[in-house]
């Protein structure tokens, strides 16, 4: 019997299933109820007790080499039948759609104003959103009474000396102008903030750009063709121009700078309010004082700036009639940009 028990050992040891109907043969050829365990059983009670331990000591080593074999074989066999599965995939295949993000409209707007004025020469430059009194007024030829400088519009951090969140992108004029050689021409976009209450037109945060020439012999004319070739960039070939005088302390002479309204061509829609133009931006020539102010003399150098909000651009470029639409994250509004650029 030790005999025929080493034999069968040797077969289990050597076979290997290739299928799962081939794994449950062996299963039932070993184990089932007529299968060979049973009959060596069977058999093994009618051998001498004097070899009875051996032999069922053999035997029970055999039941268990079946039924790790059993296991060994279960698991190679569904391990292999995942690589085969894997094999079988279609790697060409399409995959599901993948959805992108979009850029915020504001940021689109801002980087096609970069890129416009970037064509004729501005480079950008950036400064701190927490400023104090000499680069957001002083420096910027500010009276002292002036009523910007007052708790309404601006926000302060502390009082005495004065520091504060920047109002306006002006400020990064000043530090241009302190540290930078001349000539000038740079274009600097940044975040603003200013007292007023949220609404559909007014917003406590919003985003400017700034734009500053300083060189010898810098005109007005200068300032409007820049301007012109601004307008034309930005809403199209027919775009004309319009300068109204205006005052800012920091420009002389300053003025608002309008364009034809895009919708109707300039013939009045309620968009424009049936003016034909669309107010884009405040400009002027830098004020001698504010040359002399950042140590540049306004005998030898003179220059221009403008401002303009991008999120009132942005609303005239998409017909947008709500500025809050901008802050609030709403994906139903953003997705409306995905693909533009
Ligand atoms: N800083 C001005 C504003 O915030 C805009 C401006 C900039 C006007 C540069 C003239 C020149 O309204």
């Amino acid at each position: 019997m030790k005999e025929k028990i080493k034999k069968h050992e040797e077969q289990i040891k050597e076979f290997k299933a290739n299928s799962k109907e081939e794994l449950e043969q062996f299963r039932i050829k070993f184990l089932g109820r007529s299968g060979l365990m049973k009959e060596l059983t069977n058999e093994f009670r009618s051998i001498p007790n004097e070899e009875k331990r051996d032999v069922g000591q053999l035997l029970n080593g055999l039941k268990e080499k079946i039924k790790n074999k059993l296991e060994q074989s279960k698991e190679s066999l569904s391990s292999s039948e995942s690589t085969t599965q894997n094999n079988n995939e279609d790697f060409s295949r399409p995959t599901g759609i993948q959805h992108l993000g979009s850029r915020h409209p504001l940021s689109m707007v801002r980087n096609e104003i970069i890129d416009i004025f970037s064509r004729i020469g501005f480079t950008v430059a950036e400064g701190p959103e927490i400023e104090d009194d000499w680069h957001v007024f002083s420096g910027l030829n500010f009276p002292p009474e002036h009523p910007a400088r007052d708790m309404q519009d601006t926000f302060f951090i502390e009082k005495n000396p004065d520091i504060m969140l920047r109002t306006h992108t002006s400020s990064v004029q000043v530090r241009m102008m302190e540290n930078s050689k001349l000539p000038l021409r740079i274009l600097m976009p940044g975040r603003v903030f200013r007292n007023e209450a949220i609404s559909a037109r007014a917003h406590c945060i919003f985003h400017q750009v700034e734009g500053l020439y300083i060189d010898k012999d810098v005109s007005f004319a200068d300032l409007k063709q820049t301007l012109m070739f601004f307008a034309k960039e930005l809403f199209g070939e027919k775009t004309k121009i319009r300068l109204r005088p205006s005052y800012f302390p920091f420009t002389e002479p300053s003025a608002e700078v309008d364009v034809t309204c895009s919708l109707c061509n300039g013939k009045g829609c309620n968009v424009c309010k049936y003016t034909g133009y669309l107010e884009i931006m405040g400009c002027g020539m830098v004020d001698p004082n504010v040359l002399r102010d950042n140590g540049i003399d306004p005998e030898v150098y003179s220059g221009f700036a403008f401002g303009m909000g991008i999120e009132r651009i942005t609303m005239l470029k998409y017909q947008i009639n709500d500025l809050r639409y901008f802050f609030e994250n709403d994906v139903r509004f953003l997705n409306q940009f995905s693909g533009i650029i």
